[in-house]
């Protein structure tokens, strides 16, 4: 394998880009670890052959990315989160199998969309073109089977169930996908990429216990302060704790419209963007 030392000057591509096939990476072990355990626990027998392919398809996709970054001079950047977890943040623990599925027929195609538009981006290395076209090719395969079993179980359950599930998740992307997109010239400054640096809804977490004294255990994103025993005095502490963590300042109004740690992880991304496209 090559070194991973590498020199600034040896890169050849942008540092931005340099974080973004990070990101891919990340988000390709993201998903054959999910796809892996999914693997593990399903008691259905054919469901447990595809989930291992899958899994083992998106850990080769982690590798593929892994020697391109190394090919055009780099070395994988450690990534605090993924495109996975922004899901977790928005919309908490899937409750099934099947809302797994949904999440990865949502994702894959939007990951095949992306691909798609990264490969017409001026500029891109040929490296990275080839490990593009190559990964598209995979995940319309991914997108065909699952299909193929949010089908079956439309026509055994009722279609509008699926729907109402796919519909949902498809809105949870678009949002969370304008906002990458959004950052799309300055990702690392928006995302945060520093080692052991946190994403916001960790942070805010562990701040919530701390403020809270609750168990990290039992917070949860869509966790509402209420429930985690904030009364008025314990809520002021929080935001004052959280607005120092993360150097914003909530209005009265910010305040009387954040009822759950992931609306104020929210409010926090929002308040901090023209700090970082500035
Ligand atoms: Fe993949
Ligand atoms: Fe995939």
């Amino acid at each position: 394998m090559n070194s991973n030392h590498v020199s600034p000057s040896s890169l050849q591509i942008t540092r931005n880009e340099l974080w973004l096939l990070s990101f891919y990476r990340e988000s390709e072990l993201a998903g054959a670890l999910i796809m892996g355990r999914l693997a593990q626990q399903t008691d259905d027998d054919e469901l447990r052959v595809r989930l291992t392919e899958h899994c083992a398809e998106e850990a080769r996709h982690a590798w593929a990315w892994t020697e391109t970054i190394l090919e055009v001079g780099g070395t994988p950047l450690r990534i605090s989160e993924t495109y996975q977890s922004r899901y977790h943040a928005l919309l908490g623990d899937p409750s099934s199998v099947l809302e797994v599925l949904a999440l990865s027929q949502i994702f894959e195609r939007r990951v095949v969309r992306h691909f798609r538009a990264h490969l017409s981006w001026p500029g891109t290395h040929p490296a990275v073109k080839r490990t593009l076209q190559q990964l598209i090719d995979d995940e319309v395969g991914h997108i065909r089977w699952v299909k193929d079993r949010l089908d079956a179980h439309a026509a055994s359950h009722g279609e509008s169930v699926v729907r109402e599930m796919l519909e949902r998740f498809q809105r949870a992307d678009d949002k969370l996908y304008a906002e990458l997109s959004e950052f799309r010239e300055c990702l690392e400054k928006a995302f945060g990429t520093r080692r052991g640096e946190m994403s916001i809804e960790s942070r805010l977490r562990e701040i919530a216990c701390d403020v809270l004294g609750r168990d990290g255990v039992d917070v949860a994103h869509d966790s509402s302060l209420a429930q985690l025993g904030a009364d008025s005095l314990d809520l002021v502490s929080f935001m004052m704790a959280v607005e120092d963590a993360f150097q914003v300042e909530f209005t009265k109004q910010d305040q009387k419209t954040m009822h759950t740690l992931a609306d104020v992880a929210a409010r926090v991304r929002e308040l901090r963007r023209p700090r970082q496209v500035a």
